[in-house]
């Protein structure tokens, strides 16, 4: 990762890359102080109007990138204020209430659980971005004293969070187990189709799709899929919210292979800072944890489909076609050389046309859809994540080509949510802050 002070908010256009970039970091900054609430950033008004958990990490990164080190760093601060006292993490942070969104407060029931004197949160988890984004900020930012005081003061809260994942999501194959399609942030992908049909639907009467006064419905989950999501808070809710025993509790149990692997490259990336900080007995943990989740995924691969596949727990098959949570696999160093080169070829299959983008599933899979949210739209965060990876298995150029894929689906149509892959249009939420903030942290640097 380049260094902050080599990416100041105002610096001149100076490297050749013309105005572009200049008009395109004021653009981006403009998204993230206008979603910026306080001592945290929502991901975007009006849909999503509290802290996300994963969304997090890289808000952190683009407010460090846009040289504000101590919003980046109080972004991570705030979503551990409201850790669970046994290391759990909430996938929602409420707050301040809003109208914007459902379901709030009321309907998760988790109050006098969580952090003593906390603000009200969700009873579900999120994969654990939010711990690579403090290794990240700790090695970039260019105050050292700050850098080492602040992720001190992290340590042993990113320690419980992924202790907490390792030992009460573990799946049969070693990999971690998501108890609601909302915990792998890919809500409606094709993966969860199957397991997600023997959840139960809710009977809640105030089932209230408020995401579709924002978004076109035909861009977001459907209503049965609500149902189902909202039929699995219930039973977590009459299950008492214990996040100790969710795999067991849920309806839903699926082990996803991107969670594991954002997980497996968070405890990686916490074993590397924890000799700078004086941690070494930590840093071994960390480093057999990252090694089981590594070794989880390669349980995950399946030989005849050649991808990594989740797994459902309650069916004990795998499920779904080839999507990005497969691709994810880069992003924790887990595919070999081998797996990684079919890996490669399926990207390049994917995103043959004019755009180097990758979309969130098999284009020629029956259950693509180019613009319903994960089952196939493009989004900024799966392509960092995935050029990241690349980079790290020696596919650069192809990394590169996924980063300029990505700079020219957000100048052409803004920071938005995610991109139809036939041609690249935006679509979903506007001024969304991780396309802003990954442009800021990834495309501009
Ligand atoms: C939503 O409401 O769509 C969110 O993704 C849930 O986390």
């Amino acid at each position: 990762m380049p260094h902050a002070d080599e990416r100041v908010a105002d610096e001149p256009e100076v490297d050749g890359r013309g105005a572009d970039d200049a008009a395109l970091r004021a653009a981006a900054v403009a998204v993230l102080t206008a979603n910026r609430r306080g001592a945290s950033t929502v991901p975007a008004p009006g849909l999503y109007p509290y802290q996300w958990c994963w969304d997090t990490g890289p808000i952190s990164l683009g407010w460090a990138a846009a040289g504000d080190w101590e919003q980046a760093w109080s972004e991570l601060r705030t979503l551990l204020s409201a850790q669970w006292p046994n290391g759990f993490v909430p996938h929602i942070v409420f707050w301040e209430l809003s109208d914007d969104y459902f379901p709030g407060p009321d309907v998760w029931g988790t109050v006098g659980l969580g952090a003593p004197g906390g603000p009200p949160t969700t009873g579900i988890t999120q994969p654990p971005l939010p711990v690579s984004a403090a290794a990240a900020l700790f090695a970039a930012d260019p105050d050292r004293a700050r850098a080492a005081r602040e992720l001190d003061g992290l340590w042993p809260h990113l320690v419980a969070w992924v202790t907490w994942l390792g030992r009460a999501r573990r799946g049969p194959h070693g990999a971690v187990v998501a108890v609601h399609p909302w915990e792998t942030g890919m809500d409606n992908s094709p993966a969860w189709d199957d397991p997600l049909r023997s959840t139960p639907e809710s009977t809640h009467t105030h089932l209230e799709r408020r995401d579709v006064r924002t978004v076109a419905a035909d861009e977001r989950p459907t209503t049965v899929e609500y149902r189902h999501y909202l039929g699995i808070v219930a039973a977590l809710r009459d299950a008492g919210w214990d996040t100790e025993q969710q795999v067991e509790a849920s309806p839903f149990a699926v082990e996803d292979v991107g969670f594991t692997a954002i997980a497996a490259r968070a405890a990686a990336d916490l074993a590397a800072a924890a000799s700078d900080l004086g941690h070494d007995a930590d840093a071994a943990q960390l480093s057999t944890l990252a090694a089981s989740w590594r070794d989880g995924i390669e349980a995950l691969w399946d030989v005849d489909r050649a991808w990594y596949r989740a797994y459902d727990v309650r069916a004990a098959t795998f499920v779904g076609p080839a999507t990005a949570g497969g691709l994810l696999a880069l992003w924790a160093g887990a595919a070999d050389a081998a797996r990684a080169a079919q890996l490669v070829a399926r990207i390049e299959a994917w995103s043959s046309g004019t755009l180097r983008a990758v979309p969130t599933t098999d284009p020629d899979a029956a259950e693509f859809d180019p613009i319903r949210y994960w089952r196939g739209p493009v989004w900024v965060l799966v392509n960092y994540l995935v050029a990241e990876g690349l980079r790290g298995s020696a596919h650069d150029d192809l990394a590169a080509q996924v980063r300029s894929g990505t700079r020219a689906l957000v100048a052409r149509d803004g920071f938005c949510e995610y991109f139809d892959p036939r041609d690249g249009h935006g679509i979903g939420g506007e001024g969304f802050s991780w396309s802003a903030a990954l442009t800021l942290w990834w495309l501009l640097s």
